[in-house]
Parts: C-alpha cells; structure tokens; sequence
C-alpha cells in the first residue's frame, strides 16, 4: 500500500512536494526519501574524469562549474533525493586565513593553530570573499536541479572544524586538540566562538544562493567526555541553530555528531537541531524510541555494506527501513561512502529503496 501522498507530487505547490523536505517537515513515507554522504567523489569515474581538469581539490572547491557538475553527477545518475553541495568542511578554516593543502593520498594539511596568539592571526573579515565561489556553486545547481531533488548545503561544526585546525591534519588520538580544550577552555572557547561566528556567515550565504536544508557534520563529535561533549559541540550548535533559525525558520538544519553514543539524545533536544543524522553503529530499534520520538531521523547503514552489497546489505537495508517506517526517516549511511565502493552497489540500494517494504 501507498500512503496517501506518495507519487502526487505534481500535484502540489513548488518545493513542499520534495521528499527530503517532507520528511525533515515531519513526515513518515512507506518509501523514505534517500541520499548519501560523500555521494560525489572518487568512487564514481565521472568524477575522476573531471578531477583531472584542475590540479588539486580545493581548485575543484573554488570552481563553481565544475563543482555544480560534480554535485549533480549522482544525483543524475541514481535518481537520487538531494543533491549535497560540493566543497568541504575545512573551505571554512581556509576562509579564516589559515593555510590549508589537500595532498593526494594524504588528506588536509593545515598550519595548525594551538594558542591564543595564533588564533589572533585568524579573522572572519575575509571569509565571505573567500568562500564567495562556493555560493556562485549553489546557485548553479540550484538552477539545474531535477524537481524531486532538494538542495543540500553544509559545514563542519565547531568542534570537528577545531580539531583539524589544531592538530594540522587528521588525527588519532586528537592530543593536541583535546590538551588545549581541557587545560584552557576558555582560551580554546575563542576558537569555538570564531568557528560559530563564521559557520553561520558560511550557512547563511549558502541558503541565500539556494540551500534548501542544511547538515551539520560533527565527524569527531564522539572523541570527547560528558561535560566537554556539551560544552564543545551541544552548546555551540546550538548557537548555530539559533541564529540559522533567526534569519531562515523554513530551512531544516540535520546535525550529524558521529559517534555520540549515549549523548545523541541530549544533542538532539539540547542543539535544536531539526533532524539527526545517526552512525552505523547506533542500533535502528533503540533510536526509533528515544530518538525518533524527538524528531526526523537519517541514517545508517554501514558504508562498507553498502561497498559489500548483494544479501548482506539487502537484509540491513531492510531491518533499518522496518525499525523506521512508522516516523520522519530518511536513508543515508552512517559515514560517507569509501572510494572502492561499485557504482552498480549504489544503484541496487536506491532501487532497493523504490521498492514498498516486503511484510515481515
Ligand atoms: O558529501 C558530498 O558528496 C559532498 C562533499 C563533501 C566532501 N567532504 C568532499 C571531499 C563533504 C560533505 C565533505 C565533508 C568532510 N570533509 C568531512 C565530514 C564528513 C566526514 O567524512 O567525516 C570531513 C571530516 C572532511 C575533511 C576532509 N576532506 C578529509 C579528512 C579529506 C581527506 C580524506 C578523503 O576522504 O579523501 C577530505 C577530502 C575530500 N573531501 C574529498 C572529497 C570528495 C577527496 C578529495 C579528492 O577527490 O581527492
């Protein structure tokens, strides 16, 4: 059976028929709306194509054509529910005037920031010039999207953002970040504030220029203790949320603070945040109760099911549909989709999704 609603989109004013909107409106489908994260990139070969018309990824970020191109390759080419921009949480750190690389095979390379007399040499006066190319990628898209498909901008939040700035890079055990965040929160709190201040300039130019929702990546959200988890990423998102919510109460905000644990339920109602984006190994029937009561849901299969496919990725696809049928859901991953992934494993999820759920 259909619910009532489903396939009328015609039928209805622009935008309120897009899926995605729906369900982050409030709304359960018998079929949930789907996108991925990292849908772009280095698993699908028309991406690689293009990547080799400019010399290094921020180029890429920094081209507005280009960009808008690759945004829309999987949205093209699955039929997919949103398109996400295409740039990367770390255009923010740059904007600031921090210097940033993205080395092949080796990720970003920062000149890291660990006090406050290094902190000073960041400002936010040049960041919207900086990170103006970004918005121009927007609006492209914007302006060649397919109707079902809803526009997706993003940011880092604070904490993740903080952590690459202070470490210079990716890290293991974040020592550094966490040394400077526990010894010295209020000089560590400046930074915060400077990443809160310039993420909702980033977010705001990106729903001018034509973002219908927003998502929030707190990649490293679940390195931290209790006390510092809400002081370094519930507090400061919700400042974001707030403002976000000032000047754009239509537009739904998705915060995604990976690996929380047992603390995505206090992120959730604490940030404001609209929607939550939940990681594999959040377990599907425990989240539609104390979850999934507060609000939309995304989430979660494990991106290397989705690399493996076939009956195993059948079978989670199916378990993670059935716990979340009944309330707002939308089908993600958990993290983003590794490079290796098949293109023809994403095309058997999404048909996987265009299908009513088999009864138990
Ligand atoms: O989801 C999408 O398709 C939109 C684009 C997007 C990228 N990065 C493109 C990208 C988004 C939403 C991001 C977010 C991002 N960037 C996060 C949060 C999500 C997560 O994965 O945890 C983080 C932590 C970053 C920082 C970052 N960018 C790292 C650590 C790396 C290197 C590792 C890697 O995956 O290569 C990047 C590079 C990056 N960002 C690539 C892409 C497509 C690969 C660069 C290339 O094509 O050579």
């Amino acid at each position: 059976m259909m619910e009532p609603g489903a396939g009328t989109m015609g039928a209805l004013p622009a935008g309120s028929g897009k899926p995605l909107l729906r369900a982050l409106a409030g709304e359960a489908s018998a079929l949930p709306p789907v996108w991925l994260m990292r849908q772009a990139g280095r698993y699908l070969p028309e991406y690689r194509e293009l990547r080799q018309q400019v010399p290094g990824f921020l180029d890429l970020c920094f081209s507005p054509e280009l960009a808008a191109e690759v945004t829309l390759q999987p949205v093209r080419r699955f039929g997919l529910d949103a398109a996400i921009l295409f740039s990367d949480i770390l255009v923010v750190a740059h904007g600031l005037g921090q210097r940033l690389e993205f080395r092949e095979g080796e990720g970003p390379v920062l000149e890291p920031v660990r006090d406050a007399g290094e902190l000073r040499r960041l400002a936010l006066a040049g960041l919207p010039e900086r990170v103006a190319p970004v918005f121009d990628t927007v609006a492209r898209v914007a302006a060649s999207l397919p109707p079902q498909g809803a526009l997706i901008g993003f940011a880092g939040s604070p904490w993740t953002v903080a952590s690459y700035m202070v470490e210079g890079g990716g890290s293991r055990d974040f020592s550094r970040v966490k040394r400077w965040a526990f010894a010295d929160p209020e000089g560590f709190g400046a930074l915060i504030d400077l990443l809160v201040e310039a993420t909702v300039i980033y977010v705001s130019g990106q729903i001018a220029a034509g973002a219908e929702a927003v998502q929030l990546f707190d990649s490293w959200a679940g390195v931290l203790p209790e006390r510092e988890f809400r002081r370094f990423v519930i507090e400061p998102t919700r400042r974001i949320v707030q403002a976000l919510k000032e000047n754009h109460p239509r537009v739904p905000v998705i915060g995604f603070p990976r690996g929380a644990g047992l603390m995505y339920r206090a992120y959730f109602s604490g940030s404001g945040v609209t929607a939550l984006g939940l990681d594999s190994t959040v377990p599907p029937e425990i989240a539609r109760k104390t979850l999934q009561s507060i609000g939309p849901v995304q989430g979660n299969l494990d991106p290397l099911l989705l690399a493996a496919g076939g009956p195993p990725m059948a079978e989670s696809v199916a378990a993670i549909r059935q716990a979340f049928a009944a309330g707002p859901f939308i089908f993600n991953l958990g993290h983003g989709i590794v490079p290796d992934t098949p293109v023809e494993h994403v095309a058997e999820l999404v048909a996987l999704l265009r299908q009513p759920l088999a009864p138990r």
